[in-house]
């Protein structure tokens, strides 16, 4: 069987390292199954170069699904209860959540399973499967660090989008790969991505 990654984009800051991870996912032609919250296309178009429009235009949604149907993902609506990745017997390799908002996480780790997303993830830990939330914001509250700690009991594994500087990024891209490149370590996939500490 093909390698088989569900990705789960919400609607925190930097969809920069969901679009850059689907990206290499392709390029090692993993499937990837895509699930976006309704509040990652709100985000979404406020970040991603091409997609630079008005708040409120109508065809906003359409754009933003636009630009992940040029790649080669098959997409899940967001209410989908019916897509494979609902069910348990519907094998995958793991699922990814990047970037993961402070309320997915919270859901998830509460087992509040409103949306595909949530039921995905639900689907992940019940069956002992590889789930990563790239967590994204700061500070952290209270109920946010209980959350991550519940989640890390259960299996998950909290991989924040905290990149590291120490193979000397010149661009954007250098520094969100610094971030996919542990992503894809988690998922046990091969890059060929220079973002590794060494001393030469
Ligand atoms: C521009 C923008 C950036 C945001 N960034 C974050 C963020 O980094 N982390 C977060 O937890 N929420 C962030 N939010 C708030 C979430 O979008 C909001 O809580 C939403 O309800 C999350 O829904 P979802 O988890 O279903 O995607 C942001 C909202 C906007 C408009």
């Amino acid at each position: 069987m093909d390698k088989r990654i569900v990705v789960g984009i919400t609607g925190a800051s930097g969809c920069i390292y969901a679009s850059r991870l689907i990206d290499i996912l392709c390029q090692l032609d993993v499937h990837v199954h895509l699930v976006l919250s309704q509040h990652a296309m709100k985000v979404i178009p406020h970040e991603l170069e091409p997609l630079s429009f008005r708040k409120d235009d109508p065809t906003i949604e359409h754009e933003v699904l636009r630009y992940f149907y040029g790649k080669m993902i098959q997409y899940h609506g967001y209410q989908d209860f019916e897509a494979p990745i609902a069910s348990g017997s519907y094998r995958t390799d793991g699922m990814v959540i990047i970037p993961c908002t402070a309320g997915t996480l919270g859901r998830i780790a509460n087992c509040v399973s409103v949306n595909l997303m949530d039921r995905a993830a639900d689907v992940a830990l019940k069956e002992r499967r590889k789930i990563i939330a790239v967590v994204r914001e700061m500070p952290y509250s209270e109920i946010m660090i209980e959350n991550m700690l519940k989640f890390t009991r259960a299996g998950g594994i909290v991989l924040p989008a905290s990149p590291s500087f120490y193979h000397k990024p010149k661009t954007i891209k250098d520094v969100v790969d610094s971030v996919i490149a542990r992503v894809l370590d988690h998922l046990g996939l091969e890059s060929q991505l220079k973002v590794r500490w060494t001393l030469d």
